[in-house]
């Protein structure tokens, strides 16, 4: 036990001893107050019939950015993101079942980070008001840092189930195209001739489509480019102009002093192609869509210094995203779009991934989308 502090083991007065200091004394209110308010997780209590806190502690103060005063003018409810209120008028109807234990729930600080916090709870008369005492624990790190490693699982089981289908789907293609080479050769007449080399283009093509299913499963690891980012990005400008429709306007600002990156061309085009066509899907009626390069820096944890890198960002005017979509879009296999395989975001995902890079989005619901990458600089 830390020096200074007094015991807490209720016998230790009892047990006698000179020199053992005596337990505290429970009519002693300040004791309760210091152990309360230097409690090192964020507690307070709340009236149960007006919900307003009634008293908070120092970590609450610290951890969430409100004043203390500020506090004792709020309700509960301020420290919700709005869409989680309802849950809260609802759940605050049941009586409180303390054996259950604590209870996961998002807060919102003073300065809108949105933490996930273990709630313990117990209810208590308090001068004659029904009152609840709260213990408020911080699992936002712990949850995240479970969750990137359960979608990585995820991502290297799809990984594999696509690299075993697309080989043996391989070796179907080889046959087909072994007998279309055969029955080319005894085909006389050209219309024959034509259908024949028509079935030899799309076993390519198909080959192609298992070729990059492959590259896929297998990490992406093939050619570990250099590549000039703003050739490559105007490269796909190019190809994008044919795809986004003449109600969408593509604008592309390039920074002239890009380092290169660690991605090879085709993997920016597929960066780009996948986030500009969710762009088009997100402005059925028109907008646009802003290709933009530039120069960053990752935070590196002190000492070290911040570490230059290469910023890529998407942007467009569309619809925007809810918190639900926000949290899921990188997900393989979610998707809002009747004919989506959800599998867009998770590619760029993880070929940013791969070249040692981040990606964040930044959404809401009819204030457009923004995808910045985050690419490390190539030796
Ligand atoms: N720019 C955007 N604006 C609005 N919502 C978006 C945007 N980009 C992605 N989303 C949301 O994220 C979801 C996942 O996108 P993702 O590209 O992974 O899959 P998808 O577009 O649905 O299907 P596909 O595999 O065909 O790309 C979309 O269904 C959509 O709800
Ligand atoms: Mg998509």
């Amino acid at each position: 036990m830390p020096r200074g502090l007094p015991a807490v083991h209720p016998t230790a007065s009892s047990v006698d001893g000179a020199g053992v200091a005596p337990a505290l004394d429970p009519a002693d209110g300040d004791i309760y107050r210091l152990l309360f308010e230097r409690h090192p997780a964020p507690m307070w209590a709340y009236d149960l019939a007006t919900l307003r806190f009634l008293a908070v502690n120092e970590a609450a103060v610290l951890h969430y950015g409100y004043s203390r005063a500020e506090f004792l003018a709020m309700t509960i409810a301020a420290i919700r993101p709005d869409e989680d209120v309802p849950r809260l008028r609802a759940e605050l109807v049941e009586p409180l079942d303390e054996r259950s234990g604590p209870r996961l729930w998002r807060h919102r600080k003073k300065d809108g980070t949105v933490i996930d916090v273990l709630v313990s709870a117990t209810t208590f008369e308090l001068g004659g008001r029904h009152a609840r005492l709260v213990l408020a624990q911080d699992v936002t790190e712990q949850r995240g840092a479970r969750q990137r490693a359960w979608q990585a699982e995820k991502l290297e089981a799809v990984g594999s189930l696509a690299g075993g289908i697309a080989h043996d789907f391989n070796n179907v293609l080889t046959i087909v195209r072994a007998c279309a080479q055969l029955l080319g050769q005894r085909v006389v007449d050209d219309e024959s001739r034509r259908e024949v080399a028509e079935i030899d283009l799309a076993v390519q093509r198909g080959t192609e489509l298992t070729q990059r299913l492959l590259a896929f499963s297998r990490n992406q690891t093939l050619e570990p480019g250099t590549t000039d980012l703003n050739a490559a990005v105007a490269e796909t400008v190019t190809l994008l102009d044919h795809v986004l429709g003449t109600n969408i306007e593509l604008v592309a600002d390039y920074d002239a002093e890009l380092a290169p990156v660690r991605l090879t061309r085709t993997q920016v085009t597929q960066i780009v192609l996948n986030l500009a066509l969710n762009s088009r899907d997100a402005m059925p009626h028109g907008g646009r869509v802003t290709l933009r390069t530039g120069r960053g820096v990752v935070e590196a944890p002190a000492p070290a210094e911040p570490v230059p890198c290469v910023l890529l960002e998407v942007a467009d005017n569309g619809t925007g995203m809810d918190a639900e979509a926000r949290r899921r879009a990188f997900e393989p296999f979610f998707t809002t779009k009747e004919n989506g395989t959800g599998f867009g975001l998770a590619t760029v995902q993880r070929i940013v991934a791969q070249s040692g890079g981040t990606v964040t989005l930044r959404s809401k619901p009819g204030r457009g989308t923004t995808f910045t990458m985050r690419l490390p600089v190539a030796d």
